[in-house]
């Protein structure tokens, strides 16, 4: 049975409310906010970053410091923006210092992005740098490997496209890869178009 927009906004907001009182793994302790995800769950595109960073601590949304700004450019180069998509990360509570996320706590935390596929049902899922990759394909896999192909994958009993890249921080950090990221957002751009996939909110 197809679940509306309306009510996969609801079950979002249900799952943030049991998300802030989530004691699962210690990341409780440290963080200001959970952040659980943004964008329009409508899409049949969800992007999974890592977790959280400071910024995305602090306002309780994915992606809002400067990688997140380059994220948006990379989407608005392929005409795409935030109400197209949905966005979350592997980990929804900030590690501290914005170190690498333990094993401990990805298993911790796994349930949730389990539900959000189960709810939200998306069709391709952009992986953004190596933990949302080895999440969704598997762990140790080399992000320079596989960026740019298309991975036809199950998660949470869903069968799924994966096309992995890199993390924007990566990028950001090595600008000499951004042609390249270019490229694989106009993938993405590709796939959306020849899949015609719905981006709309209702
Ligand atoms: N890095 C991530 O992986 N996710 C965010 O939300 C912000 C930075």
């Amino acid at each position: 049975m197809e679940v509306s927009c309306e009510e996969k906004r609801a079950l979002l907001s249900d799952m943030l409310v049991e998300l802030q009182n989530c004691t699962r793994c210690p990341l409780h302790l440290s963080r200001t906010n959970v952040v659980l995800g943004d964008g329009n769950p409508c899409s049949e595109v969800m992007l999974v970053g890592e977790a959280p960073g400071r910024q995305e601590d602090l306002q309780g949304k994915p992606f809002v410091g400067k990688a997140g700004q380059l994220l948006d450019k990379m989407l608005a180069s392929v005409g795409l923006s935030r109400e197209h998509l949905y966005i979350t990360n592997v980990l929804k509570c900030r590690p501290p210092n914005n170190r690498d996320p333990l094993p401990e706590e990805l298993t911790s935390c796994k349930p949730f992005l389990i539900r959000q596929v189960r709810l939200l049902e998306p069709k391709v899922v952009l992986t953004l740098g190596r933990y949302s990759l080895w999440t969704f394909l598997s762990r140790g896999v080399k992000i320079s490997q596989v960026r740019g192909k298309l991975f036809y994958a199950e998660f949470a009993s869903k069968k799924l496209i994966v096309l992995p890249t890199f993390h924007p921080a990566f990028v950001l950090r090595n600008p000499k890869y951004e042609p390249i990221y270019k490229r694989d957002f106009q993938k993405l751009r590709e796939l959306i178009d020849t899949l015609n996939l719905r981006l709309s909110q209702d």
